[in-house]
């Protein structure tokens, strides 16, 4: 959705708000030894978090519905760059919330954070980067906010250094080592010593100026607390097949299948250098819907088992169902280009759409199937045509199994709003404890 409006949230002068456009539609996280800060306090304790999406306050998910005591950390999303390295825009996620979001983490014991960035909000992060004025004066821009709103951390959602995102983005060869650069300065301001810093990462590490994955990230390990592994929107309706949304798992896939999953992304990321202790992955509440005619949705039957969904299954790629109800049917994106509906049922729009019951479970007549690679269900109706590939109780257990034997740094749910009555939230919980 196109926002017209531009919305005199702050008055301050460095944070002034300015016209973004926002799309809602399918959006698409230490212990370290700096002795040049203290952050031993929170780093130690594994990461609780979730995304407060500011847009879906009026949308069915008041802070109000937050249910603060099963987190440490909340990140509000998103601030957004914008042209002027001088500020930073809440335009596209209710602003006038923020104050609120912060007092209530507080009074829950809850850190909270400010997601910079986004899909959406990436567009100027390399320009306000590319040079050492610029660098200046967004760690001014940064930590005046930072004040201003009274916030713990900031993490920096940058889709992606030298590695176009949403389409219109600046770019720069230059810009893992602009990053590394702005987050050293950055970490020297006595704001940002206290602050717990991270970045939500893309499966593979940073570009760099080659275009290719950086093979040194340990530059990153000692100025940030964390990364945040986004490890979702792996398989969706940009390839060929139906796939896993968010893979634990794909070293047990097909070759052709591998498409990255947090197995693979935290051998990449501890390879170039950041410490597993150092990586929360990152899970996501919501799940891709494709179009699949019964032909291509069931493997040959085997027998007296009855009717089995096929893996990796073809879709019609012009028929993209439409989503739940934070789904829309389509609208112009940041850089004014027409995207259409993205498809995407949260947990709880799989309940609401009759996929699933209200444990969580296959509704009667849907078919079922859980990949024991991936270790992620997929639902279909078969009269509908519509195949769901998502994560359940099942698949967030095995996700919590596995940050607790990989020593991760715990977990990050996109977005608190998607789950029903907290099941993905308690299954991860208990998993990683
Ligand atoms: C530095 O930031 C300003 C915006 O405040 C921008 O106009 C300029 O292009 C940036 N410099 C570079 C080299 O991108
Ligand atoms: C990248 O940085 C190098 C070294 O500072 C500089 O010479 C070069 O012009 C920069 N390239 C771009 C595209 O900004
Ligand atoms: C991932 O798959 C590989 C290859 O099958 C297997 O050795 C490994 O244990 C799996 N890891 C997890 C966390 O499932
Ligand atoms: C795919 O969907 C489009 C739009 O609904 C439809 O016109 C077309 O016939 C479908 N293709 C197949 C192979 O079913
Ligand atoms: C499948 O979707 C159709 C159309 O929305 C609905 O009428 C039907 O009840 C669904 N099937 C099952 C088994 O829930």
């Amino acid at each position: 959705m196109l926002s017209t409006l531009i919305l005199p949230l702050f008055a301050l002068s460095a944070v002034s708000a300015r016209f973004t456009a926002h799309s809602i539609a399918s959006r698409p996280v230490v212990a370290h030894s700096n002795a040049a800060r203290s952050v031993a306090a929170h780093s130690t304790k594994p990461v609780a978090a979730a995304w407060y999406a500011g847009w879906h306050a009026t949308e069915g998910f008041p802070l109000s519905s937050i249910a603060w005591e099963k987190y440490n950390t909340m990140y509000y999303s998103f601030a957004e760059t914008t042209q002027t390295v001088t500020s930073l825009s809440l335009a596209g996620s209710d602003g006038e919330l923020l104050p609120q979001f912060v007092s209530e983490a507080h009074a829950h014991g809850v850190e909270a954070h400010i997601a910079i960035g986004g899909w959406t909000g990436s567009i100027w992060f390399s320009s306000n980067l590319a040079t050492a004025e610029n660098r200046t004066a967004f760690v001014k821009t940064v930590t005046e906010f930072v004040s201003h709103y009274n916030l713990d951390g900031v993490q920096f959602d940058w889709e992606y250094p030298n590695h176009q995102g949403i389409g219109c983005n600046t770019l720069s060869a230059n810009d893992t080592t602009n990053f590394l650069s702005f987050l050293q300065e950055l970490r020297q301001n006595p704001v940002a010593k206290k602050l717990t810093l991270s970045a939500a990462v893309s499966l593979a590490p940073f570009d760099d100026a080659t275009g290719n994955p950086s093979t040194d990230v340990s530059g990153f390990a000692k100025v940030l607390d964390y990364i945040a592994l986004m490890n979702y929107d792996v398989w969706g309706s940009w390839l060929p097949n139906v796939g896993p949304n968010s893979p634990l798992n794909d070293t047990c896939a097909a070759s052709a299948k591998q498409q990255g999953s947090a197995v693979s992304a935290v051998k990449a990321w501890t390879d170039a250098g950041m410490p597993a202790s150092q990586i929360v992955l990152g899970v996501p509440t919501y799940g891709h819907s494709f179009t699949v005619a019964p032909s291509d949705a069931f493997a040959p039957v085997s027998g007296k088992s009855g009717k089995q969904l096929a893996a990796y299954p073809s879709f019609n790629a012009s028929n993209q169902p439409l989503g739940d109800t934070w789904d829309n049917a389509g609208s112009v994106d940041a850089c004014g280009v027409y995207e259409g509906s993205g498809g995407t049922f949260n947990f709880w729009g799989l309940i609401d759409n009759g996929f699933l019951t209200k444990e969580g479970k296959p509704a009667d007549g849907i078919y079922y199937r859980y990949d024991t690679c991936s270790q992620t269900p997929y639902v279909y109706n078969e009269s509908k045509q519509v195949m769901i590939s998502f994560d359940n109780a099942e698949s967030y257990a095995a996700k919590g199994k596995y940050i607790k034997n990989a020593g991760l740094h715990g977990f990050a749910m996109w977005e608190a709003g998607g789950d029903y009555n907290n099941m993905l939230l308690d299954s991860i919980i208990s998993a990683a404890r």
